[in-house]
């Protein structure tokens, strides 16, 4: 089956996610669009990256043909009895084409929809307004794409999202990565159920708890027990509102500690944003990034000596790693080749852009612990 997906503002790490995620065979990408083959379709919930899946039902270029593919599809559930209908169009060219078909559609059917015309050809109707509309039992949405025609299936909600990132007890918004982030990175380990995952870096817990959400057994080190407390109030939270059956552990030590209490070769996945240095609100100076970048390589290094003991061979971590820019405009990468032990190679590496003043920039690294 052939469907469209439409990512979000990370593309390149989006993606990704697919790739390792389920490995769908990607026929096309264009910025945020991507077109791709696959006979198994994940749950949009399970990624971070998508915020769309709709499934192609014309591919011509034949407005005859084009017309005949719509009207042969089912666009409404019929126990709606007056639904909302969206198009939206990344490519303005067939628009009125497709907009007469479905007014002739309406009309042959004797069907009562509630039309919501783009308020320009180029406005994309958002996962808010489509869920807002009772998405999809009400609500239903065309895709235009160059001459390909989608109708959305699933779509994201951000409302458990945000419901989730707000409820919890402690929730952290300056530290804590993003639930969409978290849950990135759990699909690029490639951890399956029931294994067990390692975030290092585990702050107030963000990531842990969305890898519990996938039915996977969790362990969170920081060296703050404020922290572990609060991932601690977390995590309980989150079992309390949730069906989870996995457990969690949570440690306070320094990441150069963990084999001191985790055993060898126990760890199936790691991921984690870790400490990234001192918040720096402005460019900063070389020898002020350079000093950080020694920090920084110090603490990294004693983390990978320790994963060498407690992560599986052949299983992965996957960590976001800091790049500096300086008051010169000069960039400063970390020295992998410093940082990790022989038994590690890098087997990807992918941007990831945060809004906002770009001061620090960050990359997403696939690091595997070979099998020898
Ligand atoms: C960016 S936050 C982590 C965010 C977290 N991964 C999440 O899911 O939201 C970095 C955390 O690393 C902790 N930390 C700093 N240095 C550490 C070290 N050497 N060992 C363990 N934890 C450390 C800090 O206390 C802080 O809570």
């Amino acid at each position: 089956m052939k469907y469209l997906f439409i990512l979000g503002r990370n593309p390149e790490l989006s993606e990704a996610e697919l790739k390792y995620y389920f490995n769908p065979k990607i026929e096309s990408k264009d910025k945020e669009i991507l077109i791709l083959e696959t006979d198994k379709l994940p749950n949009i919930d399970e990624l971070g990256g998508t915020i769309k899946i709709a499934k192609i039902i014309s591919e011509t270029k034949d407005l005859e043909e084009m017309e005949k593919n719509i009207l042969s599809t089912e666009l409404f559930a019929y126990s709606s009895n007056k639904p909302f209908f969206y198009i939206t169009d990344y490519n303005p060219y067939y628009f009125e084409d497709i907009e007469n078909i479905i007014k002739y559609y309406f009309k042959k059917n004797k069907f009562k929809a509630i039309y919501k015309k783009p308020k320009s050809k180029l406005k994309k109707t958002s996962p808010t307004e489509l869920i807002k509309n009772n998405f999809p039992d009400n609500c239903t949405e065309l895709i235009v794409y160059k001459h390909f025609i989608a109708k959305t299936i699933q779509v994201t909600n951000p409302f458990l999202l945000e419901q989730r990132d707000e409820l919890r007890p402690c929730p952290d918004f300056l530290q804590s990565i993003s639930l969409r982030l978290a849950k990135i990175l759990i699909n690029l380990t490639g951890i399956k159920q029931n294994q067990v995952l390692l975030d290092p870096f585990c702050g107030t817990g963000t990531l842990l708890q969305e890898a519990l959400l996938r039915n996977i057994n969790v362990i969170g080190i920081d060296k703050e027990k404020t922290m572990i407390n609060k991932a601690e109030r977390n995590l309980k939270w989150l079992k309390k509102n949730y069906k989870i059956n996995n457990y969690h552990k949570l440690y306070t030590s320094l990441c150069k500690e963990l084999s001191t209490f985790i055993p060898q070769n126990s760890i199936d996945a790691v991921a984690t944003e870790p400490f990234m240095g001192p918040y720096f609100a402005n460019y900063q100076k070389e020898e002020i990034i350079i000093k950080t970048i020694n920090y920084l390589t110090q603490i990294y290094q004693s983390l990978f000596l320790e994963l060498e003991k407690i992560l599986k061979k052949d299983k992965r971590c996957v960590m976001i790693f800091p790049i500096f820019i300086s008051n010169t405009n000069k960039k400063y990468y970390l020295d992998l080749r410093k940082i990790l032990t022989k038994k590690f190679k890098i087997i990807d590496s992918i941007p990831y852009y945060k809004p906002g003043k770009m001061i620090l920039l960050r990359e997403v690294k696939l690091i595997e612990k070979i099998k020898l």
